[in-house]
């Protein structure tokens, strides 16, 4: 009964890391199932998701996770984006919306030459309001590039190309117990959809229909779940100062793309925490 427990564990260890070829082996269309298309292209297909008048289009992995990296190559809506936005997101199925929690990276459209704006969050039982945005350092409609969000329990780091723009650390009770998402197993959503009513220039420029449908792309959808250390039961058991964790972080590449690409932080938004003061996890680092 051990043995076969053992081997059962250490098979699905392997199959945890998954180097997806196929990627609706991985996810399934969850709305919009008349505005996408899978396009074969050789050892890994590529997810279309459209857009027009009537729909948008979005997809969730079959599996859900507590910690793990996720990785997904996107190339997104070329020449006048204005309105779309793409997504590529963490969410937990069932959970009410007030104590839900959500990790998110959104793309932001523009008019045709302008640059989008990469739009990231982080929920905690509910409460957003987490915002840093980033302009890219390459035209994202142009080429696929890869987009990832690693989630261990000491830190959530977002990475473009493998460079972090964005790190949400988990301060836990040493820091006054800044909010970090902890227990629900969540799932990997993409979509793309219209948001003209804010996204692009406030709002200001509006989707333009006689370019529909529109179309983003996704594919290479890798995920690495949280492999604790020997002699740990879960990620969730690693001590803070695991070398685990930290190896993971390039603190310096961080601060260079923070100071050259970012545009918006919620943290330096003084104005809009007037009432109540900064967010704990802005001012306990
Ligand atoms: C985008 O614009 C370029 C140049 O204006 C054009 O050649 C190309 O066909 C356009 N692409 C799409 C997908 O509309
Ligand atoms: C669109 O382009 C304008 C002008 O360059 C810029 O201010 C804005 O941040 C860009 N992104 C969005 C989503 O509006």
């Amino acid at each position: 009964m051990l043995a076969l427990l053992l081997v059962m564990m250490s098979s699905s260890m392997l199959a945890a890391r998954t180097a997806a070829a196929m990627l609706y082996d991985d996810i399934e269309i969850s709305w919009g199932s008349d505005s996408f298309f899978y396009m074969d292209g050789g050892d890994v297909d590529t997810l279309a998701l459209g857009l027009d008048r009537t729909s948008g289009s979005g997809f969730s992995s079959k599996q859900a996770y507590l910690y793990a990296r996720f990785d997904m190559d996107i190339k997104l809506v070329p020449n006048n984006s204005a309105g779309t936005v793409a997504t590529f997101y963490l969410m937990p199925d069932d959970v009410p919306w007030e104590y839900h929690d959500e990790v998110d990276m959104e793309f932001l459209g523009n008019s045709t030459g302008e640059p989008y704006t990469l739009h990231t969050n982080v929920y905690v039982n509910g409460a957003g309001s987490r915002e840093q945005q980033f302009q890219l350092w390459f035209d994202p409609a142009q080429d696929f590039h890869t987009y990832s969000i690693e989630w261990n329990p000491k830190y959530i780091i977002f990475l473009v190309d493998g460079t972090p723009i964005r790190a949400y650390s988990n301060g836990g009770a040493a820091r006054g117990g800044t909010a970090f998402p902890t227990w629900q197993r969540m799932r990997v959503e993409g979509s793309l959809w219209n948001a003209d009513e804010w996204a692009t220039q406030g709002g200001r420029v509006k989707t333009d229909w006689t370019q529909a449908p529109f179309y983003a792309y996704y594919r290479n959808f890798r995920v690495t779940p949280c492999a604790p250390s020997p002699g740990v039961a879960w990620c969730g058991d690693e001590p803070p100062e695991s070398a685990w964790f930290d190896q993971r972080l390039d603190a310096a590449a961080l601060h260079r793309v923070q100071a050259a690409n970012m545009i918006y932080d919620y943290c330096a938004d003084q104005k809009r925490f007037l009432d109540k003061g900064l967010p704990k996890e802005c001012t306990t680092d």
